[in-house]
């Protein structure tokens, strides 16, 4: 529980919250993963599998999350010690407390090469380069271990420093900057893309329904990919939850960050595939190495693409940002909540011990294996088990433990009339477990990989 000689931090606003939780959500998922799952799992056909998962799926479970943050105003682990004490559930709080701290280890050593790109970018090392040359400034910095980790430094400090100033005054603050800018950095890459030469022709990959491509792997990639992007399933919204004001609409707040989170990823495939169309011959679905590999050759061919495309590795930067600030500040209320530490001392050494945990990830390869292998065992198989396993407990949590009744509860302090309560207690009760449980059950079995 908290230390109530303390006054619990607090959002400011709703806009500062919904800004902040959509920062949380918007991430290398949205700009990177949604466009490449789209175009290869048969564009519109993916879009629309997708945009169900988010209603159906997404949006009910954050709403639970939310209504367990708020109800609880503690940490993912005292969020269940609170509503249900002595029982076995805090257990879940510190999965999604470990699974925070494991997913920010690795997204800050990622998210640091995205700045060093921007600046590689920024500062024409690409200008010029034939698509060798580009794999051999990529190999060059990879393997090379000091600047990896100076960069996976750099982006662990500003985490922290950001976090170290509290919900309103530091983590609101830098996200209503933060999130226009990334929306005003991606319209300008997306009015850019769509107006190059040959452009149509990547807008068509994108968005032309192919039904022909849908698996089973589909859905569970959609439905993964769901969860992964809406930070869903690992506490980020409970703790985010516990920080709002009982008059807040807990409903709409779901929906409005759903929304952001979706639009963004659905831009972001426009900013990427019609320049790709327009200059190149490769496949769009050149794999995890497209993002480094492929795109500096475009900008390298389209007009300005020096500045666009240090412009696409700093948005890439600032959405990297605005998830790891939410990770850190998973695992940082539980220090404050549980173990009654002080902000500024929690946020130093999650984030310290969050950068040491990335160190052999940094240097444990020189090449783009290291990349792919590190999406694929976080994408396929740590994600979807871990976040999957803890979306279907907080399920099972909202839904027959705690109760739909006490959830409604919490959700009509600042949404009086909610009219799809019966739908959101079938969904949570049944159709999510059931969904969630084919995710589970799907990322393990062979016949659905191989599909
Ligand atoms: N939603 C983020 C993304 O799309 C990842 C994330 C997961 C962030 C869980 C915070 C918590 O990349």
């Amino acid at each position: 529980m908290n230390d109530n000689s303390v006054r619990r931090d607090a959002w400011g606003s709703k806009v500062g919250f919904i800004l902040a939780a959509a920062g949380s959500a918007v991430g290398l998922g949205n700009i990177y993963l949604f466009p490449m799952n789209t175009g290869e799992q048969g564009g519109a056909a993916f879009v629309l599998i997708y945009l169900i998962c988010v209603l159906l799926l997404g949006v009910p479970v954050m709403i639970a999350e939310l209504s367990i943050g708020r109800r609880a105003q503690s940490d993912p682990v005292g969020a269940f010690k609170v509503i249900a004490p002595k029982t076995w559930w805090k257990t879940l709080g510190a999965l999604g407390v470990l699974t925070g701290f494991v997913i920010l280890s690795a997204y800050t050593v990622v998210a640091g090469w995205t700045l060093k790109y921007a600046w590689i970018t920024g500062t024409g090392q690409f200008s010029g380069v034939d698509s060798a040359g580009i794999e051999q400034t990529f190999k060059s910095f990879v393997s090379d271990g000091p600047s990896v980790i100076l960069f996976h430094l750099l982006f662990a400090t500003i985490t922290v420093w950001i976090v170290t100033g509290g919900i309103e005054k530091g983590i609101e603050k830098a996200t209503k900057i933060l999130m226009p800018l990334l929306l005003g950095l991606l319209i300008l890459l997306v009015i850019r893309s769509i107006t190059l030469p040959g452009a149509g022709e990547g807008i068509s990959f994108y968005l032309k329904p192919d039904f022909s491509k849908v698996t089973v792997r589909t859905i569970m990639l959609a439905l993964g990919q769901a969860f992964f992007s809406l930070s869903l399933g690992m506490g980020a919204m409970i703790t985010y939850g516990s920080y709002l004001s009982r008059n807040t609409n807990l409903v709409s707040s779901a929906l409005y960050v759903s929304l952001v989170d979706t639009s963004i990823a659905f831009l972001a495939g426009f900013a990427i595939f019609p320049a790709l169309f327009s200059v190149s011959e490769l496949s769009p679905g050149a794999g995890t190495g497209l993002l480094f590999l492929v795109l500096p050759g475009i900008f390298n061919a389209i007009p300005l693409g020096q500045f666009f495309g240090a412009t696409f590795f700093f948005l890439l930067a600032i959405a990297a940002l605005t998830s790891t600030i939410a990770l850190l500040e998973v695992v940082v209320s539980y220090f404050i909540d549980q173990l009654h530490w002080k902000r500024g001392p929690s946020a130093l050494v999650v984030g310290s011990c969050a950068f040491l945990l990335g160190i052999p990830s940094a240097l444990s390869n020189g090449s783009v294996d290291f990349f792919s292998g590190f999406m694929d065992v976080l994408f396929d198989y740590f994600f979807p088990i871990s976040l999957a396993s803890g979306a279907l407990l907080i399920c099972i949590f909202a839904g027959w433990k705690w109760g739909t009744q006490s959830v409604m509860e919490e959700v009509r302090s600042g949404c009086p009339s909610f009219k799809l309560a019966p739908v959101w207690t079938v969904l949570v009760r049944y159709v999510c477990p059931v969904a969630i449980a084919f995710i589970i059950l799907g990322s393990v079995a062979p016949w659905v990989n191989s599909s």
